[in-house]
């Protein structure tokens, strides 16, 4: 496609920053769940529902996947009914590798159903080298026979069996790939050093309503006694704590005040404490979370981690609240290794933001001396002016977002099927609360 028609057809949104956001907004549900949740249908031949149940392109994605099974989905209000009892093949058509990373956690249900599984290679948002060692690994500890075949995995395996697994690495994919497979296997399996983020545990939640004995032991340690059917289930996603985290940077970025119904304290008590570091008022209530906002803010030292550290995907709107802070602060990302690329289009918009291969911060991390650009500082207070920008990834996207916000002019931001990706209705939201952003 040539530079013409691809500015042609490309989508945008023209935002107008300098309006402070006020009002309330709900949260939706979690889009990191209720993917996870409709490839857990599969482990069943009876109905699975789902509520509360996020319209946003990774959904639509996880569903046209499934439905390309045979499995029949049925998808509205926010509620999705999956029925997988004929579901006819093991191979996932090569186009959904493009889309994002839940493919592959169809291996265990696919090979529990038919002692075979064909995923295509991964995509998913560009913020590292997002390896898949630690999913082969542990599946291949269970007695499946993993090789790649044109541009496929292949796993086989007549029937899981359990195992004792320690992940090198707390990944969530990896905790949530070995736990579909440990369900239905034969024995009981222990993951240890593994992710224990509420999304996961909101999936074994449903796992259990289905039937799964499953339950969360110390270290980190998901033990997993397998059964040999699983039944329907109705269950409800709970919210979106990545969502509810960018409407409360939201309100402080633009000197609003927004009440953010549905956000669980319990799920973002690392993200609160930073906001209270700041200087960002809040105060929770029983039916959400309503975020302020102050003349000035602090400049703060913040190091991501898996949970109950500060998410990863917290901390693109959190390096915007950043720029408008008095002084230096430093972010340390530890969870993924090149997750600051989209900082240069915000320099260019005016903020002050250096990039670092050191692990700054207060501890050294698994990519010290490897050359990753993976710290940054950041100088504020900036003012920043409006800009063309292009998203790079799904979460930079929502920091991208709050940028045209805040800034002086009229913005003009494209690659917005990515935001639409993770986030529900984000046009509407962002209006209902004052915000001046269309699609052009
Ligand atoms: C999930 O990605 C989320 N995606 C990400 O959110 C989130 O940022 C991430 O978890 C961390 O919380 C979904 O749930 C769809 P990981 P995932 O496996 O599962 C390394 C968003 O915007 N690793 O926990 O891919 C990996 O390279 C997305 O919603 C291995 O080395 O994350 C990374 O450095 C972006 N080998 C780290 O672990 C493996 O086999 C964490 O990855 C697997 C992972």
């Amino acid at each position: 496609m040539n530079n013409a028609s691809r500015v042609e057809n490309e989508r945008a949104y023209l935002v107008t920053g300098g309006k402070p956001l006020k009002g309330e907004v709900g949260v939706s549900g979690a889009k990191n769940a209720a993917t996870k949740q409709l490839v857990a249908a599969l482990l069943t031949d009876e109905k699975v529902t789902l509520r509360n149940v996020p319209a946003i392109g990774d959904v639509d994605a996880t569903v046209e996947m499934l439905q390309g099974l045979g499995t029949s989905v049925e998808f509205s209000e926010n509620i999705a009914t999956i029925d997988a009892s004929n579901v006819k093949t093991p191979e996932v058509a090569a186009a959904f590798s493009r889309k994002n990373r839940i493919p592959i956690l169809l291996m265990g249900p696919l090979m529990h159903r038919f002692g075979e599984a064909r995923i295509p290679m991964l995509g998913g948002c560009k913020i590292g080298a997002r390896p898949i060692d630690l999913h082969l690994e542990g599946l291949r500890k269970m007695g499946a026979d993993i090789v790649c075949e044109d541009g496929f995995y292949v796993a086989r395996a007549k029937r899981l069996k359990a195992a004792a697994i320690e992940l090198a690495f707390p990944s969530v994919g990896a905790t949530e790939n070995l736990m579909f497979a440990a369900v239905k296997a034969k024995g009981t399996t222990t993951i240890t050093n593994a992710a224990i983020e509420p999304e996961i545990i909101d999936t074994a939640m449903l796992l259990q309503s289905m039937g799964a004995l499953i339950h969360l032991d110390a270290n980190r340690t998901w033990v997993i006694e397998g059964v040999d059917k699983l039944h329907g289930a109705d269950h409800r996603v709970l919210a979106d704590r990545i969502e509810a985290a960018s409407f409360g940077v939201a309100a402080a970025l633009t000197r609003g005040q927004v009440f953010v119904r549905g956000a669980r304290q319990a799920d973002m008590l690392s993200f609160l404490n930073a906001m209270r570091r700041v200087g960002v008022p809040f105060t929770v209530e029983s039916d959400g979370i309503a975020f302020g906002s102050a003349e000035n803010y602090n400049p703060v030292i913040v190091e991501t981690g898996t949970h109950p550290g500060f998410m990863t995907d917290w901390q693109q709107p959190f390096v915007m609240l950043l720029t408008q802070a008095n002084g230096v602060s430093i972010v340390h990302e530890t969870v993924f290794e090149d997750r600051f690329g989209y900082t240069e289009a915000l320099v260019k918009m005016g903020a002050n933001i250096q990039l670092h291969h050191d692990c700054l911060g207060s501890k050294d991390c698994r990519f010290r001396h490897q050359n990753f650009l993976h710290s940054c500082i950041v100088s504020g207070p900036t003012t920043l002016k409006a800009a063309d920008i292009q998203i790079p990834d799904l979460r930079a996207g929502f920091s991208y977002l709050l940028a045209a916000l805040m800034a002086q002019g009229q913005s003009r931001v494209t690659g917005v099927e990515l935001i639409e990706r993770g986030y529900e209705n984000i046009i509407g939201k962002l209006t209902g609360l004052g915000a001046d952003i269309k699609a052009e």
